[in-house]
């Protein structure tokens, strides 16, 4: 693990950087081939799929334009709330496009089936979703997942895109943050 650890917060590491490149490989392979005579439009949602688009992209074997958005939903403490404010919009018109979302992690789900509605009500031909992280203990919403990445338990993970507290973005692998760390901010 690289040295970002300094506050001493993480428990374990959960995938390495090779695990995770293995499967952002294997699954760009394979959008390349569903994709092959199109050009998708990559849509990245900022911040935490950031990384996760980097790699994706430069696996993919076709050619292919990237857009990003940053979506926050509010609720209380780090619950998701459904209610969802775009911070920063795509610059592509999405109508008539084919839509590849690039997301780190699927919690409730409910950004993610938002964001689908969203780019559909706008007009794109197709829409599909790739998901580095799955979270199915806490999904709140039935999603159609054509590219998914791994599952993972109910812990607060970090690293490769995913922040606490905005930090622990750059670490290469993705970690399980001590518990201790985030208890009592929950709602
Ligand atoms: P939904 O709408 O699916 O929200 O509930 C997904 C967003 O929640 C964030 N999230 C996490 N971020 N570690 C993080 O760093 C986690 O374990 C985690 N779980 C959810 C993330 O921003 C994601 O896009
Ligand atoms: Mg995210």
């Amino acid at each position: 693990m690289q040295i970002v650890d300094i506050e001493n917060e993480i428990d374990h590491e959960l995938l390495s950087h090779e695990q995770i490149m293995g499967k952002i490989t294997e699954t760009a392979a394979r959008a390349s081939e569903d994709y092959r005579g199109r050009t998708p439009l990559l849509v990245c949602v900022l911040k935490g799929a950031a990384n996760t688009m980097v790699a994706f992209s430069q696996a993919m074997s076709i050619p292919l334009e990237m857009d990003y958005m940053s979506l926050s939903s509010y609720g209380a403490g780090t619950v998701s709330s459904g209610t969802i404010t775009v911070r920063q919009d795509l610059s592509a018109d999405v109508c008539g496009r084919d839509v590849l979302i690039v997301e780190d992690i699927i919690d409730s789900g409910l950004t993610l089936k938002w964001l689908v509605d969203e780019l559909k009500r706008r007009g794109a031909a197709s829409v599909e979703i790739f998901a580095l992280l799955e979270k199915p203990a806490r999904h709140q919403v039935q999603l159609d997942v054509k590219y998914k990445g791994f599952v993972i338990p109910d812990e607060f993970v970090v690293g490769f895109g995913l922040d606490y507290d905005e930090r622990y973005r750059n670490l290469d692998s993705i970690a399980v943050l001590k518990p201790e760390v985030y208890e009592g901010e929950q709602a």
